[in-house]
């Protein structure tokens, strides 16, 4: 928004994701807004954050909040990252670069995706000094991944993002429904463009048989081995599966179900995230993605043990609807939410967030069950 203008500023994401459904063809909005099956879990990933409550700790001086914090070390403006969702010129004709600009600006932390639209040295570029993570689909071509990923390295992203929940596709009735598949004047260059992904199946099931299915613990090391960069394994549920990603030498894991897209029947992200946070406890970062749309649920998922959160299809939106500056419009908005949530909750910085502060609703603390 230009500076001067007087409206005042807070998250409509209803209405974003309305202006970005007009601004769409079908075929995009459909590979961006579908999930699995019956689509049950896409509609939980929201719902599940309004049966938490937050306590609000009053008395307390916040003349002075910030949201700033670190990822894996690095310095951020908050903890809200732009989580990794593919095909972006599908959403703008400048893609990721759009996309890496805007969080850029918001000084926000940017996961490129595997399948991203444009080159990731690009990327990088338009991202400058900023965070960047890559995240890895290990495809059962082991030299065409780790090429990816020695590009990655070398261009200066600082963390890979192993997506294990894809082991197959989910069944994406939408998108089979609209034969999504990659239009002929898109590419996918860092995953060396499988010529495959433009016939026959629609898009999602054709890439996806490029993926590896036979993926294990294992793989973990042998992702870090390529170049020595962190690995964040991304889309688990369970706290043993978290456990043995740290045994196994995980830097950090994302509580995801992959945004509704994969197994239906998983539960939603914030009725797993105290359990995994819990078991993990300072052995590594735990982050989580899901139906974040408020900066209350920013909030709720730090009460709960997450140390960042992921943003999926709001970003989508924020791109289809205003390229790069949509994009930073949205984070700087949502932080400035983030800002006053926080205030209303008596914590000044992210630290000060702790697991008193959020609730069951209809629970009360101090309350008997
Ligand atoms: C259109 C779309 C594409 C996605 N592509 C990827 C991807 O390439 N790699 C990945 O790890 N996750 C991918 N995801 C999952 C997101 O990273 C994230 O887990 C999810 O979208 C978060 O939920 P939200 O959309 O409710 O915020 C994708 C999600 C969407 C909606």
């Amino acid at each position: 928004m230009t500076e001067g203008h007087e409206r005042p500023r807070f998250l409509d994401l209803e209405a974003l994701e309305r202006r970005a459904r007009d601004a769409l063809d079908p075929m995009a909005w459909a590979y961006f807004s579908g999930g699995a099956e019956r689509e049950r879990l896409l509609a939980e990933n929201v719902a599940a954050w309004e049966r938490f409550t937050l306590s609000p700790r009053v008395l307390v001086d916040v003349s002075a909040v910030s949201t700033s914090t670190t990822l894996l070390g690095a310095p951020v403006a908050s903890p809200i990252v732009v989580g990794p969702t593919a095909l972006h010129k599908l959403a703008h004709p400048e893609g990721e670069v759009a996309t890496a600009r805007g969080a850029a600006a918001a000084g926000a932390a940017f996961v490129l995706s595997s399948l991203a639209t444009c080159d990731l040295e690009e990327v990088a570029a338009a991202a400058g000094p900023s965070v960047l993570h890559m995240q890895v689909y290990v495809l059962k071509d082991r030299g065409r991944t780790a090429e990816m990923v020695q590009r990655a390295a070398a261009a200066g992203y600082r963390a890979l993002v192993f997506t294990v929940d894809v082991p197959v596709s989910g069944l994406r009735t939408r998108e089979v429904e609209h034969g999504v598949r990659l239009p002929d004047h898109l590419a996918l260059p860092n995953v060396a463009d499988p010529d495959s992904a433009r016939h026959g199946w629609g898009f999602v099931e054709h890439v996806v048989r490029e993926f590896d299915p036979a993926l294990t613990l294992d793989d973990i090391a042998w992702l870090g081995g390529l170049t020595g960069l962190p690995v964040v394994v991304k889309g688990l549920s369970r706290a043993d599966d978290a456990l043995r990603c740290a045994d196994a030498g995980a830097a950090a894991v994302v509580v995801s179900n992959h945004g509704g897209r994969q197994l239906d029947d998983a539960p939603p992200s914030a009725e797993v995230l105290r359990k995994v946070a819990d078991a993990v406890g300072d052995a590594m970062e735990v982050y989580v993605d899901g139906g974040i749309r408020r900066a209350a649920d920013v909030l709720k998922a730090l009460a709960l043990g997450a140390h960042a959160v992921l943003l999926g299809r709001p970003v989508l939106w924020a791109l289809a609807t205003g390229g790069a500056e949509g994009v930073r419009e949205l984070l700087d908005t949502f932080g400035g939410e983030l800002e006053r949530v926080m205030a209303l909750c008596g914590a000044t910085e992210i630290g000060a967030i702790d697991g008193s502060m959020a609730g069951r609703l209809g629970v009360h603390p101090g309350e008997r069950p």
